[in-house]
């Protein structure tokens, strides 16, 4: 191992608190300068690496655990005050809220994050990978509010472009959206969305839009069957905590704020389907077409033939990858 990697290796096992020159020049046997040397060398590579002259060297803490005091503290306005949950450990975040609904008829935009989910869900019944203090997963409950119908269209649609407008800048890669519910950096999903309504005599009365972001998990941490597959945010300055809150703000404001058509027009202009060759199954009946649009109700239209086949859910694949 050089000078530099067992540098490197020494902050990293101590990510967050400060190591003295002294110490890491005895522990690893080299003298100040050639830690001085190294520390300079990884911060050019682009480590955020802190030096103070009592206290010595730290490795900026990357990931610290969820925190509703930093969440709260950066929520807009009218949202401030809503109720957040947090937890080690649930099965999923979604059926949670249910279940805490059920019994505490929760409020508006009250949302509800767990460090690991043990079954978080996807869509079309597949399962959500949710390693444990590395992505944000995340439940807001929406009810129907005098000043806001609600009703089921673009719902998945507005909530992934809440979160599309969230962390669009947060790497230096182009996100994406895939039609219907996921978010893609190049060819690698690192979000999904699983939109929950229930209905009580026919009239909508809660929402559950659940969130599942990659944020730093990292490649081997995933299952081994969508690792190929699979990718994570990993952004440069900011912690999940402050990344949930600009989540929520998005939500707050895409959802009460912006009309259809704007929701449409960004979820339109990044989604990475359209003019594309697609295929997809309809009873079992195998297609291939190109996406052509996507209409007012989020229905993807998608030319076969000469006929156009308007998809309201489900999968679908991209033919060039
Ligand atoms: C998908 O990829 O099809 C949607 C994934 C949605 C995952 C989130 S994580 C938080 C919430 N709880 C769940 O069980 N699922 C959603």
């Amino acid at each position: 191992m050089t000078t530099k990697d067992k540098v490197k290796k020494y902050l990293f096992d101590r990510e967050g608190s400060f190591v003295s020159g002294q110490d890491l020049a005895q522990s690893l046997g080299i003298s100040r300068a050639a830690i001085w040397k190294a520390v300079d060398s990884l911060r050019r590579e682009g480590l955020d690496i802190e030096a103070q002259t009592k206290k010595g060297y730290r490795l900026k803490q990357l990931n610290p655990p969820l925190d509703k005091t930093i969440i709260r503290n950066a929520l807009i306005d009218p949202i401030k005050n809503i109720d957040l949950y947090l937890y080690d450990s649930l099965d999923s975040t979604n059926t949670q809220a249910a279940r805490l609904d059920q019994d505490l008829d929760l409020g508006n935009m009250t949302c509800l994050l767990a460090e690991e989910q043990t079954q978080g869900r996807g869509r079309s019944g597949k399962s959500f990978d949710s390693p444990k203090g590395t992505g944000l997963y995340m439940s807001v409950v929406l009810k129907p509010q005098e000043s806001h119908e609600m009703n089921l269209d673009l719902l998945t649609i507005k909530a992934c472009v809440a979160v599309y407008e969230a962390i669009k800048k947060l790497s230096p890669d182009p996100l994406q959206i895939k039609w219907v519910n996921d978010l893609y950096l190049g060819q690698k999903k690192i979000a999904g969305i699983l939109a929950e309504g229930s209905f009580k005599e026919a009239r909508l009365q809660r929402v559950i839009v659940g969130i599942g972001l990659n944020v730093f998990t990292q490649e081997d941490q995933f299952d081994p069957n969508i690792k190929e597959r699979t990718s994570s945010l990993f952004p440069k300055d900011l912690g999940r905590s402050e990344i949930g809150a600009l989540i929520l703000n998005k939500i707050y404001q895409v959802f009460y704020k912006f009309s259809n058509s704007q929701v449409l027009e960004i979820y339109k202009e990044n989604n990475l389907v359209l003019g594309r060759e697609v295929t997809f199954s309809l009873q079992d009946i195998e297609y291939r077409g190109i996406a052509k649009d996507i209409n007012e109700k989020g229905n993807l239209i998608v030319q076969v033939g000469n006929q156009e086949i308007a998809l309201s859910s489900g999968q679908i694949s991209l033919g060039s990858w």
